[in-house]
């Protein structure tokens, strides 16, 4: 199967699943569970369970078990999303091809749909790696690795980073070192996550952290990119953002060839990381990070 067949299939079990799951999930205040809805249903590219996904691939497990459990990894990526946008941190009026939660409702809703969404992950990976007989010690292990990629020492340091670097010139490792944290934890997380539920060996699982560390930074150099480059039509959420907000990216501080020029380096760092698994099993990692070169959301 080519490459984009796959993430396509990916995608559409993501959505299904999460539909299934907001069915399941019940609250006493409708206003709540319809603004989570609205969030978790708009779609996105659900790069972070197909990473998931395609690492549990590399090993011996369900393709259910994965799916269900790489849920949580798109639930917390769109609490991110739902409070980056939000007018005290980034100000976005879109996302995803529509009006950002707190647009659509209002700051409180959004920032509740948030906190809901932080628990709901967790819940999400308990009951499915229950469901399916996951070994409890691994599955804590995985709880602690996401736990620890989200929270201050992850993501949300990297969050504080870029609204502290605002109106700014950071340096290039400062930069490297805001966007390892902002973006990069919850990808290595996401492929550590398939990888322990595939049962991989430390050696294999390194490996993926160091794929997942470069594929985060192709990632952010791209996003960085498309932000300049591309039309708020295409990216679905406004561009020219960082621009306006005064942000430090690879492209203010390196300009578009030079970053372009990382990004190609840092890609194929990715794909050397892979030589420990065999080519043809490995084969749609290495193709999704070269594809990264390319994108267009
Ligand atoms: C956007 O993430 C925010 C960054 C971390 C750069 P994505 O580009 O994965 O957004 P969606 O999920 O496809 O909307
Ligand atoms: C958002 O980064 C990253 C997180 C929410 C953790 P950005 O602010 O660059 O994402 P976009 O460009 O708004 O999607
Ligand atoms: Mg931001
Ligand atoms: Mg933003
Ligand atoms: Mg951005």
């Amino acid at each position: 199967m080519q490459l984009e067949a796959k993430l396509e299939g990916i995608r559409q079990d993501v959505d299904r699943a999460l539909l299934g799951l907001m069915h399941k999930a019940k609250s006493p205040a409708p206003r709540i569970h319809a603004a989570v809805d609205y969030a978790l249903q708009a779609g996105g590219k659900r790069i972070r369970p197909a990473l998931a996904i395609l690492a549990g691939e590399l090993g011996k497990v369900s393709h259910e078990l994965l799916l269900d459990c790489s849920l949580c990894l798109e639930i917390l990526h769109t609490y991110s999303l739902i409070h980056d946008d939000l007018p005290c941190m980034d100000g976005a009026d879109l996302r995803r091809g529509r009006p950002t939660l707190h647009r659509i409702y209002d700051e409180a809703m959004a920032t509740l749909a948030g906190d809901a969404m932080l628990t709901l992950a967790w819940e999400s990976l308990i009951e499915a790696g229950c469901r399916h007989g996951v070994e409890y010690q691994a599955l804590l292990r995985s709880i602690l690795d996401i736990s620890k990629a989200v929270g201050m020492g992850g993501m949300i340091g990297g969050q504080v980073l870029d609204l502290e670097g605002e109106k700014k010139s950071l340096s290039l490792e400062e930069l490297r070192e805001l966007h390892a944290h902002k973006t990069g934890c919850l990808f290595v997380a996401s492929l550590v996550l398939g990888g322990r539920l595939a049962g991989l060996c430390p050696e294999k699982i390194a490996a993926l952290t160091e794929y997942g560390k470069a594929f985060g930074l192709v990632f952010q150099i791209t996003d960085d990119l498309l932000d300049l480059e591309a039309s708020t039509v295409q990216l679905g959420k406004t561009s020219g953002r960082d621009e306006h907000l005064g942000k430090s990216t690879y492209v203010t501080i390196l300009g578009v060839d030079e970053a372009r020029r990382l990004a190609r380096e840092e890609a194929q760092k990715a794909k050397q990381a892979l030589s420990i698994f065999d080519e043809q099993v490995s084969k749609y990692l290495q193709e999704l990070v070269e594809s990264l070169l390319e994108r267009k959301f």
